[in-house]
C-alpha cells in the first residue's frame, strides 16, 4: 500500500515513517521543512535499507500538492504536518490557524478529488484542556486553552463533519500525550529548528552542555512533589500506534478517536531524576513560576486503543531517557 505522510521529516513523522517502511509500506513524504531537515529522511532510508519519495511541498500550496497526488497512486494518508508550539501559537494565532487548518482543508479536498478517503490525523491531549479528573478518556469534554490546541480541536470537528457528510471517509483522530525519546539507533530524534519548549529535550540539552540550567515551572501544584505530572510516551511506541491504527481502519472503516499514552504519569522532578541516573550527569535546575496555561496533572486512559487496536506501550521512562540521551549525545547539534 502506498501512503502519503505529511510532516514525515519531523519528529513523530520520521519515527513513524521508519516503522512503516520496515513493515513494507511504500512511502511518499510531503514536508516543507519549516521545522525539520531532509537529513532525517536520508537516515531513515539508511536505517531501513528502503527508499521513499520526498516532495518539499507546503500544504498551503494547493497546486503543487495536487501534483503529488497526480503523480503518486496514494491510497491512505497520515497527516502530521502542522505547527505545534503552544507559546508561539499565542503570539501568532493567525499563522497557526492558517497553517494547520487551511493545510488540512487543502489536503482533504485534494484527497476527495482523487477518491482517497482514509486519513489518520495527529491530534493532541491538549484538546482536553484541564481535565476534571484523570485518567482522561476519549469521551471527556474538550476545552483547549490556547490557539494551537484550538486548531487541533477545530480540525477534529472538521473531520467529523466530513465523515458525517460522506461515510466513505475513513478517519482516525489520534490524541497523543507527551511524546519523548528517540529511535534506539540514536540516528533519528527530535531536532526542532528553534529552541525546544518541551521538558525532555530541554533536560537533554542541559545534560549535553547546550543549555546551562533548567527552570522547573512551579512546585506548588497539587501533586505529590508539587511539580506537574504528564504521560510521557516513547516516540517508537507512538509510531507503532499509527501502524496498528492503519491496520484497524483499513480492515474496519469508520470514524475513530484514540488516546495514545501509557496511562502513567511522571512529575517533572521524577523525569529529571530518571535522566540524571541514565546519563550520569547532574541536571542543574531552579524552581520558577508556573508557566501560564500549564495544568497540574494529565495522563491518558489508553484502554480503548489497547483493546481496539491491540496496541500497547513497551517502553518505560528509563528507556525514554536512555534513547533520548543516546540521540542527544551522538548528535549534540541535531542533524547539523
Ligand atoms: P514536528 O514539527 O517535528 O513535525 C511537523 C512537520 O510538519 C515538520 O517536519 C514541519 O516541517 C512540517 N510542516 C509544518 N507545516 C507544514 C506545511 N504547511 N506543509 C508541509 N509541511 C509542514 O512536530 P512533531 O512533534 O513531529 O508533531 C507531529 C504532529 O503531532 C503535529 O501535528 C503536532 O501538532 C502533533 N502533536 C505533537 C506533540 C508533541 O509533543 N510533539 C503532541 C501532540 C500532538
Ligand atoms: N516543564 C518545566 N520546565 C520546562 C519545560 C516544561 O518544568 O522548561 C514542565 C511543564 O510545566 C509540564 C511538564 O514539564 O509540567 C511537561 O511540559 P512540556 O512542555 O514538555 O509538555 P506539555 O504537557 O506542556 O505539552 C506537550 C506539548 C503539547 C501537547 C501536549 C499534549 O508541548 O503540544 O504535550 O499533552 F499538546
Amino acid at each position: 500500500m502506498k501512503l502519503l505522510i505529511t510532516g514525515g521529516a519531523g519528529y513523530i513523522g520520521s519515527h513513524t515513517t521508519l516503522e512503516l517502511l520496515n513493515a513494507g509500506y511504500e512511502i511518499v513524504v510531503v514536508d516543507n521543512l519549516c521545522n525539520s531537515k531532509e537529513e532525517s529522511l536520508r537516515r531513515i532510508q539508511q536505517l531501513t535499507g528502503k527508499s521513499l519519495v520526498f516532495y518539499n511541498v507546503d500544504l498551503l500550496d494547493r497546486k503543487n500538492l495536487d501534483t503529488v497526488f497526480a503523480r503518486e497512486s496514494i491510497e491512505s494518508v497520515i497527516h502530521f504536518a502542522g505547527l505545534k508550539a503552544v507559546g508561539e501559537s499565542v503570539k501568532m494565532p493567525l499563522d497557526y490557524y492558517y497553517n494547520n487548518i487551511t493545510g488540512t482543508l487543502n489536503l482533504c479536498s485534494i484527497m476527495s478529488n482523487y477518491d482517497i478517503r482514509t486519513l489518520i490525523f495527529s491530534s493532541s491531549a491538549t484538546v482536553y484542556g484541564d481535565p476534571h479528573t484523570v485518567p482522561i478518556k476519549e469521551d471527556f469534554p474538550l476545552n483547549p486553552t490556547n490557539p494551537y490546541g484550538r486548531t487541533k480541536f477545530m480540525i477534529e470537528e472538521i473531520l467529523k463533519d466530513l465523515y458525517n457528510s460522506d461515510n466513505r471517509w475513513n478517519i482516525a483522530l489520534l490524541r497523543y500525550f507527551n511524546p519523548v525519546g528517540a529511535h534506539g539507533s540514536g540516528r533519528i530524534g527530535e531536532d526542532p529548528n528553534s529552541t525546544p519548549n518541551n521538558l525532555m529535550p530541554l533536560i537533554a540539552q542541559v545534560a549535553v552542555g547546550r543549555g546551562s540550567i533548567l527552570t522547573v515551572y512551579g512546585n506548588d501544584y497539587p501533586t505529590p512533589d508539587g511539580t506537574g505530572i504528564r504521560d510521557y510516551i516513547h516516540v517508537v511506541d507512538l509510531a507503532t500506534g499509527h501502524l496498528k491504527t492503519l491496520n484497524k481502519i483499513v480492515k474496519d472503516p469508520g470514524f475513530y478517536i484514540y488516546n495514545l499514552g501509557t496511562g502513567r504519569g511522571f512529575s517533572v522532578l521524577e523525569v529529571i531524576s530518571a535522566f540524571e541516573e541514565i546519563s550520569g550527569k547532574k541536571i542543574k535546575y531552579t524552581i520558577g513560576e508556573r508557566r501560564s496555561g500549564d495544568i497540574a496533572i494529565c495522563y491518558a486512559d489508553p484502554a480503548r486503543a489497547n483493546r481496539e487496536l491491540s496496541w500497547k506501550t513497551y517502553f518505560g521512562i528509563n528507556d525514554m531517557c536512555v534513547d533520548m540521551w543516546r540521540w542527544q549525545s551522538l548528535n549534540p547539534n541535531g542533524y547539523e
